[in-house]
């Protein structure tokens, strides 16, 4: 399913305050995202957590500072993707999945946070799910290794 912009505000604004909220009851999960405004991909990813219930908040970064920001939050210049989110005390990096945030509020490793690095086809945001190429998302520990926590199959 490859969704429009149009339409995926529409979706967006059809789930609010019905599924999604009602999944997290009072404790919609809020998130702060850095992002080049005129990356289109972070805006799919983004639209895609405001339909699944999160409260997002949105900050203009680019180029070396946006890269800055990655690297001074302790994620690892091979890990890097395009936007990086803040939630909850953890970084997220790239398109990860919402299923794997959701699986890292619950779990709360002591960890930096998650991230795709690249921008692999088919990740949310990234084209469609049922055309995805393989990938990983990694668990960034507090010493800067990290170790897979999830692997998606290729479709
Ligand atoms: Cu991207
Ligand atoms: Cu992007």
């Amino acid at each position: 399913m490859h969704l429009k912009r149009r339409q995926i505000l529409t979706y967006a604004a059809g789930f609010a305050g019905t599924v999604p909220f009602a999944a997290f009851g009072q404790n919609a999960p809020s998130i702060h995202v850095l992002k080049d405004p005129n990356c289109g991909c972070c805006r799919v990813w983004i639209d895609i957590l405001r339909q699944e219930g999160f409260r997002v908040t949105e900050e203009r970064s680019l180029g070396t500072q946006l890269i800055r920001h990655k690297l001074d939050n302790g994620i690892p210049e091979e890990m890097i993707s395009c936007h990086t989110g803040e939630i909850d005390g953890y970084m997220i990096e790239g398109h990860v999945p919402v299923a794997d945030i959701r699986r890292l509020l619950e779990e709360r490793p002591n960890a930096i946070g998650l991230a795709v690095p690249g921008m692999p086809y088919g990740s949310p945001g990234m084209g469609p799910e049922d055309r995805r190429e393989a990938y990983d998302v990694f668990l960034i520990l507090r010493d800067r290794s990290t170790e897979v926590f999830t692997s998606y199959e290729a479709a």
